[in-house]
């Protein structure tokens, strides 16, 4: 069967079994949020099922809209009145409907196991979301084996639960989707799930993330950045090579990389140091070290 059917088939129960199975999940990644977010910003639900997740933000005053393929479980959703937007919609399917930067925070609560491979998942969400804006979600844990919870060998370790196939992630595999979908994390808690019988226990993890803010415009606004880091790298080569460093090329690396009045005084500034030498690790380029000037030996 399959899991829009599943979904769709308890709709009508789910609400009750989330009580029976203490899953107070929703609320705790409410708790974990809320320092977060404020009234009237636009948060999405990925996978709202009936809103249980999102409720929480609704009546913190945040302005709702849920997305599911499921129309029974988005019924019941629409009936609590609780968003302001309701897509019916297979989240398997990339581009999801929505431009970018359309969203304050996402959440998604019990989604995740339901998909193998998460680079889309992630991919979309920090394409929708804005700069600095919080992703809240959850995972479910690998069974435990030798090297503690969470962890497995492979990406997912993957069962079927009433014939739905159901991905236990990696948690090495969520945090490199965090940071390589340019979020950092903020917070990760475990939530133990079940109704006291074995086979209904479970592990989940609950974290929160923040997407970072858009890299500065640096290399848009100040090209030459990217010039002296080539000179560095070049300078690299020649003090290997020849045993010395040209003059061209020490004069292009200890150019002002930013034509702003001061900005030679500026730079030692920590922060701005910070920022620049930020910029530079974000882009996977080079190494800069503002303030080393090499000595001419040739
Ligand atoms: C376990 S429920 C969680 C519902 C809600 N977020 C909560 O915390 O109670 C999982 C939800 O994900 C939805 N879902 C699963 N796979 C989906 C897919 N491929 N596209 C859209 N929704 C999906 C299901 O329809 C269901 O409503």
């Amino acid at each position: 069967m399959s899991i829009i059917h599943t979904h769709d088939d308890f709709a009508a129960d789910y609400d009750r079994l989330a009580r029976e199975y203490r899953c107070f999940i929703p609320e705790a990644l409410f708790g974990l949020c809320f320092e977060y977010v404020h009234p009237h910003e636009r948060l999405l639900d990925v996978g709202i099922g009936t809103g249980l997740a999102a409720w929480p933000f609704a009546k913190a005053g945040l302005e709702v809209s849920g997305i599911d393929a499921s129309s029974e479980m988005l019924n019941i959703c629409k009936s609590k009145d609780l968003a302001v937007e309701l897509k019916q919609y297979d989240l398997r399917m990339t581009p999801w409907p929505y431009a970018a930067n359309s969203f304050d925070h996402v959440v998604s609560c019990g989604l995740l196991h339901f998909f193998d491979n998460l680079e889309p998942v992630f991919g979309e969400i920090a394409r929708i979301i804005r700069a600095k804006g919080i992703f809240a979600f959850t995972t479910k844990a690998p069974p435990p084996i030798k090297g503690g919870l969470g962890a497995t060998h492979g990406k997912h370790c993957q069962e079927v639960i009433d014939g739905v196939p159901v991905f236990s992630h990696r948690r090495e595999y969520i945090e490199e989707l965090i940071v390589g979908h340019g979020f950092e994390p903020l917070k990760e808690l475990r939530l133990w799930v079940g109704n006291g019988q074995a086979e209904s226990e479970g592990l989940f993890f609950a974290f929160v993330t923040r997407k970072k803010a858009d890299n500065p415009s640096f290399g848009k606004d100040f090209p030459r950045i990217l010039d002296v880091c080539k000179a560095y790298e070049q300078a690299g080569h020649e003090l290997a090579t020849l045993g010395y460093i040209r003059h061209s090329t020490q004069r292009k690396a200890n150019q002002e990389i930013v034509s702003l009045p001061f900005f030679s005084v500026l730079k030692h500034f920590r922060p701005i140091k910070e920022r620049v030498i930020e910029y530079l690790r974000n882009e996977q380029k080079h190494t800069i070290s503002t303030h080393c000037h090499w000595s001419h030996r040739g």
